[in-house]
């Protein structure tokens, strides 16, 4: 009896030092140097501030990275991750990964993929509707060619194309089907296909689409992010075609999209629907801090909206995404 006691004791005191144990939360990205990526880490920390605990921001640029990462916040004694993968079909992996070093795990942005593709329907998530913000960005689009009297039949659209991340061809369908509903005749949308989702690649992808298309008078390009738009943009002035030539509408509204809004002349970026770094940020921490102390199980999915963001309405768009 004496015996069980002590032991029962002992396990109510290790229970209690492991409950004691400071929460230490990753952040885990596929693309560090990305202003939106950025700001979730900055709205993460305020998260981490308000909450009292530990947040620690890896970036993830390929699977290997990932992989040492988890281990690495096992390791420091984490608790959980929130994390953006470099690739979704990692999905498996990390699940396991998380397991086994006793972590819970929430993605955001990219939404995790098993074997064959489908949602891992066991890891919380937060995102985007691809395709519903894709929609606004080619009504956006659709708003300022009509603004602007052009004749559909002599702009070309350029679709620069990440289609192996499935938000990324959510987002294009939505934007290229928002045009089509429009009129815009489905032979001017040429698809540029980008290496990775930063500007470089979109540049280089936009590049060859306008040089082989150089019979349009004006254009229009849509992408899955403000990068592909921007490198679209510099792409086209490259060759010419300016603001009054180019429509180009991006989604993020980050410090990319904002410096080149801010820009004092008007550059052929003419805008960008800007989805919520600071829900995406701020929100996953606290539902993974609450996961952890045994306050709340996150929701399974969460969709975050946007709102089309230009030169004129910046702060307007600003103040009611409340950053
Ligand atoms: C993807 C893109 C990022 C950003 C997020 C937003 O991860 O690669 O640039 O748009 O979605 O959810």
């Amino acid at each position: 009896m004496k015996r069980t006691l002590l032991a029962v004791a002992a396990l109510c005191a290790a229970t209690l030092a492991h409950a004691a144990d400071p929460i230490k939360i990753g952040f885990l990205v596929k693309q560090a140097e990305e202003p939106w990526f950025q700001d979730e880490w900055r709205y993460a920390d305020v998260a981490a501030r308000e909450k009292g605990f530990t947040l620690v921001k890896i970036g993830i640029p390929n699977g290997e990275k990932t992989m040492a990462a988890i281990d690495n916040l096992a390791a420091q004694k984490a608790q959980g991750f929130v994390i953006c993968a470099p690739d979704v079909k990692l999905g498996k992996a990390i699940e396991r990964a998380a397991k086994r070093n006793n972590l819970k795990v929430v993605s955001v942005d990219d939404r995790l993929v098993d074997g064959s593709g489908k949602p891992i329907e066991s890891i919380p998530h937060m995102g985007i509707s691809g395709y519903q913000i894709g929609k606004q960005v080619g009504e956006g689009i659709v708003a300022e060619i009509k603004a602007r009297k052009w004749n559909m039949a002599e702009v070309g659209a350029i679709r620069v194309a990440y289609d192996q991340l499935p938000t990324g061809k959510e987002r294009t369908t939505g934007a290229v089907d928002a045009l089509k509903a429009a009129g815009f005749p489905a032979a001017n949308i040429i698809d540029a296909p980008q290496a990775k989702t930063d500007t470089e690649n979109a540049f280089n992808a936009a590049n060859i689409a306008l040089t082989k298309n150089a019979k349009f008078k004006h254009w229009v390009a849509v992408g899955l992010n403000d990068e592909a738009v921007l490198g679209a943009v510099r792409a086209a002035e490259g060759r010419g075609i300016k603001a009054d030539n180019m429509i180009g509408i991006g989604i993020g509204g980050a410090k990319a999209a904002e410096n080149e809004l801010n820009k004092p002349q008007p550059t052929g970026f003419f805008g960008s629907v800007m989805i919520s770094a600071k829900e995406h940020g701020y929100q996953t921490s606290v539902n993974l801090f609450n996961w952890i102390t045994g306050k709340a199980t996150p929701p399974a999915e969460v969709l975050t909206k946007g709102m089309l963001m230009t030169r004129a309405n910046q702060a307007e768009v600003r103040k009611a995404m409340g950053q």
